[in-house]
């Protein structure tokens, strides 16, 4: 007997889902650069590891953001460029790197590896400038470097480093948390700062640089914080048309767990907890539309996922890769769906080896987490059209909250094929589910399914990591209607021609 429906509205269109709602965040912390992306031992020569390039250029990445983080605020990009043995070695106030204790950075990964890379995995790069303890002048030099074609000693600069070519570089962070460890600002202070550095880095545009370049600015998970922000940066003669492309928030939640000791009532919190995205984009969208009235003003959760009490600073942010977190991420990916008009990027954190990584390493092994396979089954959705879906499903109560035991989303391709999202969010037991699309011309049905047969908090490692690939899913399909069992904690992708 089905006990849960879904309806997908295929008329009723949101908006396109952006490729970069799937993009993802790197930082100089713990093993996710050093051992993660760049390791001299087992690389290709020049650094970069083969195996890990090979997995993310598979995910077709959209964007990736760097250097940080908390880093970027203490990052001083001219260390991290020119020949790798005349490279100072630098403090990390906030990480230490590789698997050592020291809060050090070597600076032999800088502006140059990390633009190469995402050339070579085939993804936009996002730089986070230095507001915290840097200056605009700073900020605007590190465009010129990597993006002028021109005749200057920073253009040059990069050509004496083996580039000749400008880079693209779209994306330009202003900060990150500088509300918080990029210099604990007030958001009116950090609004002054904002258009001191937005005039400088976003006036490379003008003659400088041929490409858009757009500018990002960081909000915060306190809404009255973003509220007072976007008015003070509004409060100059720019008035309403304030550079400004996007406005971002950090979402991390499972705080509280542990994932060696969780239950399912924890499961049930740290689902919660990661819907509770949905408020914070509803929230952060409303305080831009409040303020920006000529400007489209995209979200941006430029950093979000799974963070248990195993990531310490001592353990590298490191932390097990379960089905249950991935489970989280695939509930995210359909509330970023349903907020397709609003979100422009989103960037989980982080790509390798650090909080819900998409990628682990360990020595010369290098594998997929179950998170990456459900960005994999979610790739279909993006460049689609997301459509309205009403979902019918029992729910449980979580102390004062409700979980949803089923979440979906679904999105249009231009071709017309209509591609649907559904999650067992629960951890205990089986739902079957019907799906409808509206008319009964179902000509033809391909799903697949992840972690059927897979305990909530099956951690994944070199030796089991083929065991969390996408398998086919049985969906019969009668007068139009689409019905499917879905076991505890699987997630199922289902296109529809
Ligand atoms: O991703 C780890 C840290 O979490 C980042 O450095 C910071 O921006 C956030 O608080």
């Amino acid at each position: 007997m089905t006990d849960a429906s879904v309806t997908v509205h295929t008329e009723a269109g949101i908006d396109r889902i952006e490729p970069e709602l799937h993009g993802h965040f790197s930082e100089h912390l713990g093993r996710c650069i050093y051992d993660g992306i760049w390791h001299s031992q087992s690389a290709d020569g020049d650094g970069f590891r083969e195996d890990v390039m090979t997995l993310l250029s598979d995910l077709e990445m959209p964007v990736l953001r760097w250097p940080g983080g908390c880093f970027a605020d203490d990052y001083h990009w001219e260390d991290g460029v020119g020949p790798r043995e005349d490279r100072p070695r630098r403090r990390n106030l906030f990480w230490s790197q590789d698997r050592s204790e020291a809060p050090e950075e070597p600076n032999t990964f800088g502006t140059d590896e990390f633009l190469e890379f995402c050339e070579r995995v085939g993804t936009q790069p996002y730089l986070a400038t230095n507001v915290g303890s840097g200056d605009p002048q700073e900020a605007a030099d590190w465009v010129e470097y990597a993006c002028y074609d021109g005749d200057t000693e920073l253009a040059n600069r990069r050509r004496e480093n083996g580039r000749d070519e400008p880079y693209e570089v779209p994306y330009w962070g202003i900060g990150n948390e500088n509300w918080g460890c990029g210099g604990r600002m007030s958001p009116e202070q950090y609004a002054r700062e904002y258009r001191r550095f937005a005039t400088y880095v976003g006036s490379m545009d003008n003659l400088m640089v041929d490409d858009d370049l757009e500018l990002i600015a960081c909000g915060f998970k306190d809404h009255e914080w973003n509220h007072r922000f976007m008015e003070e940066v509004g409060q100059s003669s720019w008035g309403v048309e304030f550079p400004l492309d996007h406005l971002t928030l950090h979402h991390y939640y499972g705080r509280t767990m542990s994932v060696a000791e969780a239950d399912e009532n924890d499961y049930d919190q740290f689902l919660v907890e990661a819907l509770e995205m949905e408020d914070h984009i509803e929230r952060i969208a409303a305080t831009i539309d409040a303020f920006a009235t000529t400007r489209d003003i995209g979200v941006i959760i430029d950093e979000w996922g799974a963070w248990h009490t195993e990531a310490v600073a001592e353990s590298g942010l490191e932390q097990p890769g379960t089905v249950v977190d991935a489970l989280s991420a695939a509930a995210v990916l359909d509330v970023f769906n349903d907020h397709a008009d609003v979100m422009t990027m989103s960037n989980i954190a982080q790509t390798v080896n650090v909080l819900q990584c998409l990628v682990e390493t360990e020595g010369d092994e290098a594998w997929a987490r179950p998170t990456y396979h459900v960005f994999d089954l979610y790739a279909p959705h993006k460049g689609n059209e997301a459509v309205q879906t009403s979902v019918e499903a029992p729910t449980r109560n979580v102390g004062d909250d409700e979980l949803p035991l089923v979440g979906a989303s679904a999105s249009v391709s231009d071709d017309g094929e209509t591609y649907v999202t559904v999650t067992n969010l629960d951890t205990r037991s089986t739902h079957t589910v019907e799906i409808g699309i509206g008319g009964d011309d179902v000509a033809d049905v391909d799903a697949k399914v992840l972690f059927e047969d897979q305990e909530p908090d099956l951690v994944v490692d070199a030796d089991n990591a083929d065991e969390f690939t996408a398998a086919d899913l049985d969906v019969s399909v009668e007068d139009g209607v689409l019905t499917t069992e879905l076991e505890p904690s699987t997630v199922a992708g289902i296109s529809i021609q």
